[in-house]
């Protein structure tokens, strides 16, 4: 009962609160009224047993709420249950203080859209700001207001699974997305965040460099260059807080030497006094507990360490419920670090509204109208069309007409679950048209679709099961041979007009802790494929992948390849679209599909050395380059094709001389050379020429996605602020530094297509 008063005091308060120093003085008197025990529960984020997402479970304790032990819970689904749970929170523990409820939805609550690296592919930042406010308005109707997203994390390193969760390689493109997704999820005006109760907080992660663990090994260490840091890998996570992110996760890796979870420079110097951010900081799963494992400390020293460092929440380690006090007596910690970790949480609950109702996320009418409805669905199938990318399109095969026979073959064609991808863990997979059904409903009265498995995921039965990982999944591992499989395929391809060739990787074969140190399409469906261009009949390979694969043979021996990622709820449909042509592919590849293993890390961005390759060779001893491969990725960053073809102008700057701390304006023009309408994703880059440090090659600092009817010219203007002229320097300066800049635009990063100009 005194709780319940309590929290009706304190609501009163927080109805008229609008001001942060109404906030404060509203915390300042709540925080007078909390125990220690009570502030140390305000860190600690149990686990609650609903979602698997990491190794140890940690039961859910309603005695441990019912003690204020608990500031939130995460993983955990369910109106009612998590109404119970808020109500126990604030009616019978003895301060009243609402919990927050968290979940990793990544790329869709219930409605899911294409796993990240496939939205990237879109370059539509207005979609994807939608797919993030879809997921916020369904999130939110199912009573969560705290996303663990965006998360993004450079990665060049496609062995990596977790490339399928980011934006890909690049800072600036994987910069506008993050600030999109954070726009998405809060709110787009910055200041009036959280206003509405369908916004919720976003989680801005892993902090930081996760992308470029060692050997693309998951949880492995990273160790890179300031310059590195700052240049390419630390920009997203920057535009995230400058977005008004209100939560950043501590990544698994260390950073130079300390991970990140207790890295003081990282979270306090970098994250909070240079960069501002005002919001809480929680570790990663068990991550606290885990630093004891990277050896630098028992339990107790790592939980001090991670307090010291300003990380503010503890995800599922029981550390600071069950250390922190020690730490304190024993003067490891201060009470005032803990006070301040404890304040940040709740300015956090103050922000989302919690206080004024603690109910204001199960509020919404009739959520399940809202949730997965068709708008939200029409809004899933248009972004995964547009995700889908062209990289090969011998005599325009596609678009496929509905005629004839077709086969659809492959172990991905027939399997709805796996089209959502990694990280769909509050969807239910098993609502979706699998690709076969919405191939038949797409040709139906029109074409035959014959149908084969073909084969396998993998020849070796353990490593499928792996591969298919997932709470919920069936493994659908054929018992016949893989003769009798692939026999029966090819007999059904051989009655066919055209085959559809449905292989890739399964939705778990990426995502964490899905590093492949051999990235080529599975062994059973490689030889699959082998067999059924074998027949002569003409090829359209359907790629289902969460990472860039090495499409070496394919790319010379397949006449037609859509690279279709996992697109999520609508992913079937979406593949009729585009495969016969009721939308055009547009899509564009956010991280560089290597022709090897051997050439990883690979990017766009590269630096010139001192011995570069000579324009136009493989190899030139002496030079940089390898005996065995050239040094160019196979299909380069921003690369992708349409069923049109698009010719670029020429460049023109409106300057040659730039003074110092001026812009000026690019422009080109673009036509639509071909005959149907479509969609272009024009780039700008630019080189630096002569820095105090090595410059990259070229870099991305603009693109713009432009709609033209056959025949259509437009022209695209782009301003070249110094802003963009800028980078860090040695001494981690933002400076544009006086010379000459190359300014190159065009369809794809490989772009000769430029002009220069010269800085003061
Ligand atoms: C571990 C993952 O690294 C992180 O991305 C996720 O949000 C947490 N588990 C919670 O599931």
């Amino acid at each position: 009962m005194r709780s319940f008063l309590m929290i009706l005091t304190l609501c009163v308060a927080a109805a008229s609160c609008s001001q942060k120093s109404e906030m404060d003085a509203f915390i300042d008197d709540l925080m007078g009224q909390m125990t220690l025990e009570e502030k140390i529960g305000q860190l600690n984020l149990p686990f609650t047993g609903e979602i698997i997402t990491g190794p140890d479970r940690d039961p859910l304790a309603i005695e441990s709420i019912q003690a204020g032990e608990v500031g939130g819970l995460f993983g955990l689904t369910g109106l009612d249950r998590l109404t119970e749970l808020q109500r126990i929170a604030v009616e019978e523990t003895r301060m009243g203080i609402p919990m927050i409820f968290g979940a990793d939805v990544i790329h869709g609550y219930e409605t899911v859209f294409p796993i990240p690296l496939g939205s990237s592919c879109s370059w539509d930042l207005e979609a994807i700001e939608n797919s993030a406010r879809i997921s916020a308005i369904e999130s939110t109707a199912g009573g969560l207001c705290w996303t663990f997203s965006p998360m993004v994390d450079i990665a060049r390193d496609p062995r990596w699974g977790r490339i399928a969760e980011g934006a890909g390689e690049d800072p600036f493109l994987g910069s506008r997305i993050a600030e999109a997704m954070v726009r998405g999820y809060q709110g787009a005006d910055k200041e009036s965040q959280f206003s509405q109760p369908d916004q919720m907080m976003a989680c801005v992660k892993h902090f930081a460099l996760y992308g470029a663990s060692e050997a693309g090994r998951d949880y492995n260490s990273v160790d890179m260059s300031r310059l590195r840091m700052y240049n390419d890998y630390l920009p997203p996570y920057k535009a995230a807080a400058d977005a008004g992110a209100g939560s950043f996760m501590a990544s698994f890796n260390d950073i130079d030497g300390v991970p990140a979870t207790a890295n003081r420079w990282l979270l306090t110097d970098l994250l909070r006094d240079e960069w501002g951010f005002d919001g809480f900081v929680v570790s990663d799963y068990t991550a606290i507990k885990e630093m004891v494992a990277h050896g630098i400390g028992d339990i107790e020293t790592v939980t001090c360490r991670a307090l010291d460092a300003g990380l503010d929440m503890d995800m599922n380690s029981r550390a600071y419920l069950e250390h922190l006090k020690n730490g304190l007596e024993k003067g490891i910690v201060s009470m005032k670090q803990i006070d301040a970790a404890c304040r940040r949480m709740l300015e956090a609950k103050y922000k989302l509204g919690l206080f004024e109702d603690p109910y204001r996320f199960f509020k919404t009418e009739n959520p399940e109208e809202v949730i997965y409805c068709q708008e939200h669905r029409d809004a899933a199938r248009k972004l995964a069309a547009e995700s889908f990318v062209l990289l090969k399109n011998e005599n325009n095969l596609l678009p496929l007409k509905k005629e004839g026979t077709i086969a659809l073959i492959g172990p991905l064609a027939d399997n709805g679950v796996n089209l959502n991808g990694t990280w769909s863990v509050t969807a239910d997979n098993h609502k979706n048209k699998n690709l076969r059904e919405a191939l038949e409903d797409a040709v139906a009265g029109h074409a035959k679709l014959l149908y084969a498995k073909g084969s396998n995921l993998v020849y070796d039965a353990d490593y499928e099961e792996r591969a298919y990982w997932r709470d919920g999944y069936d493994f659908n591992r054929d018992d016949r041979t893989d003769a009798q499989l692939r026999n029966e395929a090819l007999a059904v391809a051989r009655k066919a007009d055209v085959i559809i060739a449905a292989l890739g990787e399964s939705a778990e074969m990426s995502g964490e802790n899905s590093g492949r140190t051999d990235i080529t399409i599975p062994d059973a469906q490689a030889d699959l494929l082998k067999a059924l261009v074998a027949t002569g009949k003409p090829v359209v390979l359907l790629l289902f992948n969460g990472r860039p694969l090495i499409l070496d043979w394919e790319s010379k021996n397949v006449p037609a390849i859509l690279d279709v990622w996992f697109g999520g709820s609508e992913t079937g449909d979406a593949v009729a679209d585009v495969l016969f042509g009721d939308v055009n592919p547009s899509g564009k590849i956010t991280a560089s599909f290597p022709r090897n293993v051997g050439q990883i890390p690979i990017y766009h961005s590269i630096r010139n050395t001192g011995r570069p390759l000579p324009e136009g060779e493989e190899y030139s001893k002496y030079t940089t380059s390898y005996l065995d491969s050239r040094i160019d990725p196979l299909y380069p960053f921003g690369y992708g094709l349409s069923y049109t073809t698009f010719e670029y102008g020429s460049v023109k700057l409106n300057k040659e001389v730039v003074a110092a701390g001026e812009s000026l304006i690019a422009e080109i023009d673009v036509t639509n050379t071909g005959k149907k309408a479509g969609k272009e994703v024009v780039q700008m880059y630019i080189r630096d020429v002569v820095g105090t440090t090595t410059r990259p090659l070229r870099e991305l600092k603009g693109f713009e996605k432009i709609s033209l009817e056959p025949g259509e010219t437009k022209t695209v203007k782009f301003e070249i602020t110094p802003e963009l002229m800028s980078h860090y320097n040695y001494d981690l300066d933002f400076v544009a530094e006086p010379g000459e800049f190359i300014v190159y635009i065009g369809g794809d990063s490989t772009t000769k297509n430029s002009a220069s100009f010269t800085l003061e």
